[in-house]
């Protein structure tokens, strides 16, 4: 959702803060403004829309200055206008603040300052983080630090802010309560942001802020401190990818790319985490918990969107392999559940980002639940990272596109490893273990062999991307893949489409089954092969178009689908990867044949950081 970027040092810093919200532009905002101090003062300029626009208007001002904030807003108070945009400021205009996040108390403290005569021209709950700190300035004396932890004390609510001021020229304080703010360290030049890939390309060294914390950012460095004005002293780590792994690199779209990297993504996940003679994966972030794990029974996956489906992939996986009792519910919805947390129950998040808001309020229920907090994230030092007891990293690398991919298919290898792991020390043999792990070892050249016939899927979307509908069908592992296949063709092309579980087809989704209703079917040949021949049949019998995916050489389909897209045979727990690669071709082409933007699907952002 919104983006924050600002810069300390010796260059000038306009270029600087527009090249990271480029950079940040994939997470979604709808309007972007900056801030840049230099001798003359502090220039604001603000505009609606794509960053572009924001440039045309920095290429007719002057707008010189080595130090800067600048920021995408995705609205949620107040519609998107120029007065909303950040940075908001005080009744004089001379302390410009960017926020993430959300000041919960905000009515309240505006209806306070406006009786003591302060002006507000937004309808943003950003605005009364200025004004409250132009009054601890004004009123009480203080520092402009000072005044900031003075005013953040009234705040309730979640926020990642930074805060430049004409009348303390030189320093730009940063702070972070439940929205991530990220320090880089550069030579004689100092980053901070919301998200690390807006300043890779400048330096690989990174201190992220803890809950809150802030820091004071000027040219000779930085210095952390608590909100209770403690000292901080936390030293700096490396980012482990490289900044090119942010760009296109000469795909048309990053959604493109991120799903042709899947080989590569799937081997950086499951590095390191093999054990083929022992049949048992390795993975190192869970013995923190090892022992509590061993004894419990009860997994509870919260999740949100295509973390989610992944999350339901995976209850089958570990109920096949463990002896566990797993539940998967929408993280929105976890708190409306009055769940039955035994004492031996985990609770796993998964998450891309990591900083999911509904994800991150489920989490915090279950602790006050007395659970044991797992997490499987992709962003390193993300909140969910942080606020686990223990967990998994992804590993693979930054995803851009809105619509997640390689995340996806590298949470389904993962969920895989976690649940044989578990399942070895309970009850399954090594044998089972080592042909499981080969087919693990196996998969990313699988997973290639799909990509090489994106032609065909190409073919096929051309064929049917003017079609409004699609019923997506599929059973056990291949159900969430359905509805997964269903989300990515509507996120991204905007087509109407539904996941079913193939069983539920004559409950309802029948009804609309004719000539101009596509249903796309999951049918590899494993054990649920043949219910789902019959399905199709029944499909046909409708005059229903059908697009198959289905193992290489099963000849027997032809007679039932118009479009075939092949799988390789694999392990019968591995068919949800291969059969996503090709679900996700399909709805990218689909969206290209429709001209959708791909990688910025309308109203959508990549990382949903309100509930
Ligand atoms: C947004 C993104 C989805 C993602 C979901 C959950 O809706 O557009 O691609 O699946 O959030 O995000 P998470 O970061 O928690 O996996």
């Amino acid at each position: 959702m919104c983006g924050i970027v600002c810069y300390v040092g010796k260059r000038p810093a306009a270029p600087l803060l527009l090249d990271g919200l480029k950079r940040l532009e994939y997470r979604g905002y709808d309007s972007a403004g900056l801030a840049v101090q230099g001798d003359k003062g502090t220039r604001c300029i603000k505009s609606v829309g794509k960053i572009e626009e924001l440039q045309a208007k920095l290429n007719n001002e002057e707008l010189p200055g080595q130090i800067g904030i600048a920021h995408t807003r995705w609205a949620t108070h107040g519609k998107v206008t120029e007065e909303n945009a950040h940075p908001q400021t005080d009744d004089n205009g001379r302390i410009f603040v960017i926020h993430n996040g959300i000041i919960e108390n905000y009515q309240s403290l505006k209806e306070e300052l406006a009786g003591e005569g302060h002006k507000f021209k937004s309808q943003t709950d950003t605005e009364v983080l200025p004004h409250l700190i132009e009054r601890e300035m004004s009123k009480n004396g203080n520092s402009l630090r000072d005044a900031v932890r003075k005013a953040l004390r009234k705040v309730d609510g979640t926020f990642g802010m930074c805060i430049l001021s004409s009348d303390h020229p030189g320093q730009v304080i940063v702070a972070r309560r439940g929205s991530p703010i990220v320090i880089g360290v550069g030579s004689d030049e100092y980053f901070a942001a919301s998200d690390v890939s807006a300043l890779r390309r400048y330096t690989d060294q990174v201190i992220y802020l803890e809950d809150n914390e802030m820091a004071v950012l000027t040219l000779e460095g930085f210095e952390m401190s608590t909100f209770q004005n403690e000292r901080v002293a936390r030293s700096a780590e490396t980012v482990e990818w490289e900044p090119d792994a942010a760009e296109k690199q000469g795909y048309p779209h990053f959604m493109l790319k991120e799903i042709f990297e899947q080989p590569e993504t799937l081997k950086n996940a499951l590095r390191g985490r093999l054990v083929p003679g022992e049949g048992v994966p390795k993975l190192g972030g869970l013995v923190p918990v090892w022992e509590k794990l061993m004894v419990c029974r009860h997994l509870i996956i919260v999740s949100c969107g295509t973390s989610y489906f992944a999350g339901l992939v995976g209850r089958y996986v570990f109920e096949e392999l463990t002896d566990m009792l797993v539940e998967v519910e929408l993280a929105s919805e976890f708190r409306y559940r009055s769940l039955n947390f035994r004492p031996d129950t985990a609770v796993l998040a998964i998450s891309q980002s990591g900083e999911t808001a509904d994800t991150l309020a489920a989490l915090r229920e279950a602790r006050r639940k007395g659970a044991t907090l797992l997490g499987m994230v992709n962003v390193v030092g993300s909140t969910i990272a942080r606020e686990t007891d223990a967990g998994i990293y992804i590993h693979a690398g930054p995803e851009i596109g809105v619509a997640s991919t390689k995340v996806f298919t590298a949470q389904l290898a993962l969920l895989t490893c976690m649940a044989l792991l578990i399942g070895r020390h309970q009850r399954l043999p090594v044998t089972y273990g080592i042909e499981l792990i080969k087919a693990l070892e196996d998969l990313p050249a699988k997973v290639a062999r799909v990509l090489r016939r994106a032609d065909r899927i190409e073919a096929a979307a051309q064929k049917f991307h003017k079609y409004d509908n699609f019923l997506f069908l599929g059973r056990r592992y291949l159900f969430p893949i359905a509805l997964e296949g269903a989300l990515k063709l509507k996120e991204i092309s905007y087509i109407h489409a539904e996941g079913y579980a193939a069983g539920e087809m004559k409950h309802g989704p029948i009804a609309l089954i004719d000539e101009n209703f596509p249903t796309v079917a999951l049918v590899p040949r494993i054990a649920s092969y043949d219910k789902m021949v019959s399905n199709l049949q029944e499909v046909k019998t409708r005059n229903g178009p059908v697009i198959a995916v289905a193992t290489e050489g099963d000849d027997a389909i032809h007679e039932l689908a118009d479009e075939i897209i092949t799988i390789p045979e694999s392990h019968e727990l591995l068919t949800p990867i291969l059969a996503t690669v090709s679900l996700q071709l399909f709805a990218y082409y689909c969206a290209g044949y429709r001209g959708c933007e791909i990688d910025k699907p309308r109203n959508l952002a990549k990382s949903v950081t309100v509930e």
